[in-house]
Parts: structure tokens; sequence; C-alpha cells
């Protein structure tokens, strides 16, 4: 039995699902729950009734303003693929069910935004912008180089939702049990893009080894800057 790239990658994350693939024997992304004790959450725990304290406020805020900008970086990603593979009768509607799940999770983070009275990131052109680009760069460069950056980018964003997971876990409070329960459909459904992309041959990508780790690298540092501008 050999073990995927994905549970590697994911061992260390605090919350994340694994089951078997019986045909490959391979390990994937989606299953039982585990609790890394050294990532424990360092806010303060609370109870339903309590009010929020500064930071927990403070917190959420960078959470939904993060995650709204990964949203629209994500739809401009999948609008670019469909720009140059629309037309492809194998990845084409793949990518467009993908991009439709997409499109729901940044209308519910753009229905938060005022929701919750968060500040939205100032650079959303700049989200949109560079999602086109990566998409129609990886996709003129075939399938599986659009599919290999769809497995990077959810990879770190089904990290992403679970660290913002395991930061929530003591909070209990009833405005955030709302946005709990987003965040972990939402992490689902991204795991759900990663194993698509691996199953439409994302490994088979020229330069794969180099291209995820560019585009991984560049996600983290888009997540940094987006939790503050
Ligand atoms: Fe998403
Ligand atoms: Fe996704």
């Amino acid at each position: 039995m050999t073990f995927s790239r994905q549970f590697y990658r994911s061992i260390c994350a605090n919350l994340f699902f694994v089951n078997i693939n019986l045909n490959s024997g391979r390990f994937r992304s989606l299953g039982y729950q585990f609790v890394c004790l050294q990532n424990q959450s360092t806010i303060k725990s609370t109870t339903k009734n309590d009010r929020l304290t500064d930071e927990q406020k403070k917190l959420i805020d960078s959470m939904i303003r993060v995650d709204q900008a990964g949203e629209i970086g994500a739809n401009w990603i999948y609008k670019g693929q469909m720009t140059v593979l629309g037309g492809d009768k194998k990845v084409g509607p793949v990518i467009q069910e993908m991009w439709e799940q997409e499109k729901h999770h940044l209308r519910t983070f753009d229905e938060m935004i005022p929701r919750y009275r968060v500040r939205p990131s100032l650079l959303r052109p700049v989200w949109e912008a560079t999602g086109f680009i990566l998409g129609v760069s990886t996709a003129l460069m075939g399938k599986e180089a659009a599919m290999a950056c769809t497995e990077a980018v959810e990879t770190v964003i089904g990290e992403h939702y679970n660290d913002q997971l395991r930061d929530l876990l003591h909070v209990e409070n009833v405005d955030v049990e709302d946005l709990k329960k987003i965040i972990k459909e939402f992490r689902d459904d991204e795991l759900h893009h990663l194993d698509t992309a691996v199953d439409y041959e994302s490994q088979k990508a020229p330069f794969y080894s180099l291209l995820s780790t560019i585009i991984n690298n560049g996600c983290k540092a888009a997540i940094w800057v987006a939790k503050k501008i």
C-alpha cells in the first residue's frame, strides 16, 4: 500500500479526513478526524452565551476577510481555466462543476462581510487578476497542468480551512457556530476538488513538482497578505 502526497501534507493539520480508495489502496483526503495536540488553539474558550472578546472578533474579521479573498481568487482561477479549456469535452464539465461550487462559496462570504461587519480585502482587483492569470497560464500548459494548479491551490485552501476550524475549536459563541458550519462544508468541497484534480491526472503535468511548489507558496503568501490588507 502506498500513501498519497495529500496524506503526508495533511498529517499535521489539526482536523482532516482520510478515506481509503479500495481500488488503488491509497489514502485520500476525506474521512476520519484527527487532532494534533501540539496545534491546540490559543484563543480563550467561550460558552454559547459569552460575548466575543476583542481578540476573538479580530480573529473572526481576519478569517472572513481572507476567506472571501481566497474564494475570489478561486473563482477567477476557474474562470481562467474555462476560458482556455471550456470547450474540452473531458475536463470542461468537471472544471465548470467545481467553478459552480466556488461561486456558491463566494456568494456566501460576500453575504457574511456585511453581516459580520468585516472590512473586505482592499486587494480584490489583485486577487481577481492573479487568479485569472494563474488559471489561463496553467490551462495553456495543458489539462494536467490546470489540474496540478487546482490540486496545489485546494491543498493549501483545505489546510487553511482546517487551521481556522482549529482556531475556532473552543469558541462556542452562537455567532460563530454558523461560520464553523460554513467553513467545514467548504473545506470538504475544496478537498473534493483536490481529489478530482488528482483523478484527472494532475500529477502527470509537465514540471509538476516545480509548478506545485510555486503555486503552493504563492497561495500561502496570498493568505498571509489577505489576512491583513
Ligand atoms: Fe472555494
Ligand atoms: Fe475549490
